[in-house]
């Protein structure tokens, strides 16, 4: 269904041309003087030149055309040469039943859809889920939402870490701590015991310790490095490790995401690209995209106009080891091959651009992917501390996000035992709801590219512009609609009326804006859009709600009117905090 701000731009365009003017200066928008209009037209403005006129004359000739206007009730020409609008409640409440009763809400499905691939999460085998990877998992998510809701294919890779030197540190310790288990016996092939040596708690304390040894100790690290170069030789004992440790650590990283509603279409991860590499380095050097420099072979990236230095893309290194590019380069490969995506969206640290930035170049560059394929990176910032630095737990560790969603949960369910108004055996479980729209209406209500300060008292709070927020309003429409049921309503009956009062009229108009708020979010991947969006939504909402006294109406058509518009309110929202990937409780 046509969208109301365009239904409002063809009657001015309309009103243009019959003033004898072209109809294209008649763009509606939003009005900037809310006290003075809901709506503006500046085409008379932009039109004074072509027409050598003054705006104010050409704003005149419009307005006069818009006097039987049945889509707006008032239409003024004021200085210099603004028209400013204000709609007509009929029509408005018209709109909004087309809109109730269209099963996405007015939202357009798009004619053209894509298959766009979303490389997001990248977590890292065998260490634990810690913050760092919570805004790619949940900026991602979104995204991937808002796309499939649109009408495009989005195809969601989790993209998973597991082919680094992390392997390679976690062999030379197990090396170190059990020299006889037989993953170590160079004489030995196999068959490998099918339970994993260590377990996931182990197997987190075995990669920082590891970690930490070959930060001070050269020959330590020397051996993971070789050792990481054997398991990618296909030595049989580590590459049996190998599988355990990816196992036992997935089974962890898919409860870790469950958690967080955040569901992959894929669990590919590095290792699945290594095959394509031989067969890509050959067609570099053989079509002269790729050539040595000092022993490596690299790509040269840099293009003119460039204003600052793009380093060469390192396809392999000096002694033939691949490298972290190669990977990419390689699962882009792939990804054309299986997949054939029109784009390739990564949602990943903002530290990583510019590598990013040689990663598409040398792609496009050695024709990778077709001429209409876009690459593209939405680099995210940091999630902050109080103290503006970057996110630690109490004693200055790496937070895990297992704990962090504990300490939100926990911090829920105080609150809400001491709203005494969810029963105490439901308490926990809404905590868990509640926690994560704090978590991810607090990371997405802010721009991705920036940083931001992760509090967890301004997140939980109920008031103000947070997901509890959201939610307490979802839950109040619910308990509303639920009383006027109890009491013998049908919510199936009854038809939207024109609004009664100003926060009414205002509500209906935040609703019209649904559909752009959730196009306009995807087309800029940005949904802190839909995050404002709804902000407003609730702010109008609870205006309207607090002036009025919905159950008690006595005037049937009246009161199932506002029932009605109670019902789009709560759609409009739920529906976009599934876009954002947050669900509201039944009662909170
Ligand atoms: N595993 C990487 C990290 O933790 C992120 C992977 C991002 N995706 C990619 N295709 N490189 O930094």
């Amino acid at each position: 269904m046509k969208k109301w701000i365009e239904r409002l731009t063809e009657e001015l365009s309309d009103a243009f041309e019959r003033a004898g003017y072209d109809r294209s200066y008649g763009k509606v928008t939003l009005s900037n003087r809310p006290d003075l209009c809901e709506y503006q037209c500046n085409g008379a403005m932009a039109g004074a030149k072509a027409y050598k006129k003054a705006p104010i004359q050409i704003a005149g000739d419009v307005v006069e055309q818009l006097q039987d206007s049945p889509v707006f009730s008032a239409a003024e020409a004021v200085m210099p040469g603004f028209i400013n609008l204000k709609v007509d409640p009929g029509a408005l409440a018209d709109f909004l039943r087309e809109m109730a009763a269209d099963e996405d809400l007015s939202v357009e499905k798009t004619d053209a859809p894509r298959t766009i691939m979303i490389d997001y999460g990248g977590p890292n085998v065998a260490k634990p889920l810690h913050v760092g990877h919570l805004r790619s998992a949940i900026i991602g998510e979104s995204i991937k939402r808002m796309g499939r809701f649109l009408g495009h294919k989005m195809i969601g890779d989790v993209h998973l870490g597991d082919w680094g030197l992390q392997m390679g540190l976690i062999i030379t310790e197990l090396k170190r701590r059990s020299p006889d288990l037989v993953y170590f016996r160079e004489d030995y092939e196999g068959p490998y015991p099918e339970e994993a040596p260590f377990t996931i708690g182990e197997l987190e304390e075995i990669y920082p310790a590891a970690s930490a040894r070959s930060k001070e100790d050269a020959l330590y690290k020397e051996e993971a490095m070789e050792a990481t170069h054997l398991l990618q030789q296909g030595r049989p004992g580590y590459h049996a490790l190998w599988e355990h440790i990816l196992h036992v650590s997935v089974a962890d990283l898919k409860r870790n995401y469950e958690r967080l509603e955040v569901t992959f279409d894929l669990w590919k991860k590095e290792s699945d690209a290594q095959p394509y590499i031989p067969e890509m380095v050959a067609y570099l050097k053989e079509k002269g995209y790729a050539h040595l420099d000092q022993g490596a072979l690299v790509v040269d990236v840099k293009e003119e106009g460039d204003t600052k230095e793009i380093p060469p893309c390192m396809i392999l290194k000096s002694d033939g080891a691949s490298l972290y590019n190669t990977t990419d380069l390689a699962t882009i490969v792939e990804r054309m091959k299986l997949f054939h995506p029109d784009e390739i969206l990564y949602v990943v640290d903002k530290r990583q651009e510019l590598y990013f930035t040689q990663v598409f170049r040398c792609a496009r560059k050695a024709r990778l992917v077709k001429e209409d394929t876009k690459l593209s990176f939405l680099g995210f910032g940091t999630m902050n501390g109080k103290d503006g630095k970057p996110f630690k737990t109490r004693q200055g560790g790496v937070m895990r996000l297992e704990d962090l969603m504990g300490d939100i949960s926990e911090e829920m369910y105080q609150k809400i035992v001491d709203n005494r108004s969810v029963k105490a055996e439901n308490a926990r479980e809404t905590a868990q709801v509640v926690g994560l729209s704090a978590i991810k209406y607090g990371d997405l209500s802010n721009q991705a590219t920036k940083d931001y300060v992760f509090d967890i008292d301004r997140f939980t709070s109920f008031e103000g512009d947070t997901g509890p927020y959201l939610l307490y309003t979802i839950v109040r429409i619910k308990s509303i609609l639920k009383r006027y049921q109890e009491e013998g309503g049908d919510l199936a009956q009854g038809s939207l009326r024109e609004a009664a009062c100003e926060s009414e009229k205002a509500l209906m108009l935040e609703l019209t804006d649904f559909a752009p708020s959730i196009e306009g979010a995807f087309a800029e991947k940005a949904p802190h859009k839909i995050c404002s969006y709804l902000y407003g939504l609730a702010n109008a909402f609870n205006r309207f709600y607090h002036e009025t006294k919905i159950l008690s109406e006595e005037d049937q058509a009246q009161k199932s009117s506002w029932v009605q518009l109670l019902s789009l309110t709560r759609q409009v929202l739920e529906t976009s905090i599934d876009l954002l990937g947050f669900s509201a409780p039944e009662r909170m």
